[in-house]
């Protein structure tokens, strides 16, 4: 993977299976963020500009998406992490802000390659065209075990989408690859508890970005 491009700003990543609380806690931390004066932008993959909205609808609700091979999944999620980057990220970060991701490459890492099994090799090779040298300062996982994560998902009510609708072993296969992408790559990617309350799982987030940059 190339190395971290400079710039004014702070990319951070927020990572985690399906129901681990992730919205939650991107939320607590952008208002913490803003009420100490930085300007906070949030960023959602897939998505976060038009061609990546409509890369998302054909990814997860689309009926023709149903007959998706794993490759063409791979190579969609890519091809919204390269609009994202060039569109939105680096000049967000060129201005000095603080971009917090829902989701990147981490993400194609365990989905694609991890639990679909896809070659680890050229998942990195994507991923790393996609991003162009723009990585994360530092990536958060919010770990959870599966089962609970599962029924959180499935308590909701709502109609789940493509991949929320896999079975649990899915889900502990994600779970998983988290956990080997933190141990490949311990400086960038930390793991959080997320099984406690969301205030006590924030301020062990706060704790650990303050550790690592001055707000
Ligand atoms: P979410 O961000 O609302 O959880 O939805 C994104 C879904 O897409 C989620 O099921 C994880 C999946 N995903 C991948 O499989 N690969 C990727 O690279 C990304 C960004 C997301």
């Amino acid at each position: 993977m190339p190395a971290t491009t400079p710039s004014p700003g702070f990319l951070l990543s927020f990572e985690g299976s399906e129901g681990c609380g992730k919205s939650t806690q991107i939320r607590l931390l952008r208002e913490r963020l803003e009420k100490s004066g930085r300007k906070v932008e949030v960023l959602r993959e897939p998505g976060g500009t038009e061609i990546g909205e409509s890369i998302r609808h054909l990814l997860q609700h689309a009926k023709e998406g149903h007959c998706m091979t794993p490759e063409t999944e791979l190579l969609l999620f890519a091809a919204s992490r390269a609009q994202i980057v060039r569109e939105k990220i680096r000049p967000l970060l060129e201005s000095g802000a603080f971009v917090i991701l829902d989701r990147f490459l981490d993400s194609t890492t365990v989905y694609q390659g991890i639990a679909r099994g896809l070659p680890l090799e050229s998942v990195r090779a994507i991923n790393a065209f996609a991003i162009g040298g723009t990585l994360p300062q530092l990536t958060l996982v919010l770990d959870m075990d599966s089962a609970t994560a599962w029924q959180r998902i499935h308590q909701t009510g709502r109609e789940l989408d493509r991949i929320e609708s896999q079975p649990q072993s899915f889900f502990e296969k994600v779970r998983q690859g988290y956990l080997e992408v933190a141990r490949a790559d311990p400086s960038r990617v930390k793991i959080i508890d997320a099984s406690a309350t969301p205030e006590a799982v924030h301020e062990a987030i706060w704790n650990l970005l303050t550790a690592q940059i001055s707000l």
